[in-house]
């Protein structure tokens, strides 16, 4: 049942290209970048970390502006203090991550001993719960400026998540379902959106392809006033078609992060970013 509506939802969308139930993560890779490829000719691959700036002149132009003096730059620094700053007991996170900050390109990937893919967020509150500290919040809020400063770190690191057994693959092709699932009241997938219509305008915007879709996160956005991580970002998707959004950080989105980050694979982290 579950592989027979993928492959529905799959050929309706891409025609006859080989993006099946059956397709190994390696071929999706190559799928998935040849039709973005195709469709938006000319762009470089390496671009696509921009989203819809990597296709749309128009808007490019106020985001270059916009960049020349970063709306996130504060919380980078704010960042930096979080990370430096002790826990309660003494220790701080550098004891969980003896690497230093520079760390975004390990996440999303495998936890064989958990059983469950790992994220960057999880890892850190993983570190503060084990040391005594509150959570922080998984959508808005000041995980936004460690994340900042952690993806300020790390820019350059290029994205290459592995897919190392078969628990790990059907957490990938878990993903990769919902990635494709129509649902809502609009009946629509994340596909419909940043695939089939991608570089096309829904209202005000023009909808970004989904290639590049995770290395700039989180995002300050004008819209919201402030900062977002990737999956406060996939609660507003998932709104917009009039879907109940999912748990930031549950089983779903993790999921779904880990398809599309390895979709990414062989682009470089640009985090944080900036949209309008
Ligand atoms: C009804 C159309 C629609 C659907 C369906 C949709 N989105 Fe979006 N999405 C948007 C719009 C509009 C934006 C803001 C403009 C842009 O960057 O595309 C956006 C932005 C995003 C961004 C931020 C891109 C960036 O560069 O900042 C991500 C990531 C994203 N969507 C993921 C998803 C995922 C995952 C799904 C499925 C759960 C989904 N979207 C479903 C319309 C949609």
């Amino acid at each position: 049942m579950k592989q027979s509506l993928l492959i529905t939802a799959l050929l309706g969308i891409l025609g006859t290209l080989p993006m099946t139930a059956q397709a190994t993560p390696a071929e999706d890779v190559q799928t998935y970048r040849d039709f973005f490829m195709k469709r938006f000719p000319g762009v470089p691959l390496e671009e696509f970390a921009n989203g819809v700036y990597s296709i749309d002149q128009v808007s490019r132009d106020s985001w270059e502006a916009i960049e020349e003096f970063p709306p996130y730059e504060p919380s980078i620094e704010d960042g930096e203090a979080m990370w430096n700053k002790a826990f309660a007991n003494g220790k701080s996170y550098s004891s969980c991550f003896p690497d230093g900050p520079a760390i975004m390109g390990k996440y999303p990937h495998w936890d064989d001993g958990k059983g469950m893919v790992m994220t960057l967020p999880l890892a850190v509150n993983n570190c503060r719960t084990a040391n005594g500290e509150k959570p922080l919040k998984y959508a808005k809020g000041s995980i936004n400026k460690l994340l900042s400063y952690i993806g300020y770190e790390s820019r350059g690191q290029v994205t290459n998540v592995g897919i190392p057994n078969a628990a790990a693959l059907a957490a990938y092709e878990d993903g990769k379902q919902f990635y494709f699932a129509r649902r809502g009241q609009l009946n629509m997938s994340c596909s419909h959106c940043h695939m089939q219509q991608s570089g096309r305008h829904l209202r005000t915007d023009v909808l970004s392809p989904a290639l590049g879709h995770t290395t700039g996160f989180p995002v300050y956005r004008s819209k919201w006033g402030g900062q977002g991580t990737l999956h406060r970002r996939y609660k507003g998707c998932n709104k917009q078609v009039r879907a109940k959004p999912f748990k930031p950080q549950g089983e779903e989105y993790r999921n779904l992060e880990y398809f599309m980050t390895h979709m990414n694979n062989g682009i470089a982290i640009n985090s944080p970013s900036a949209r309008k």
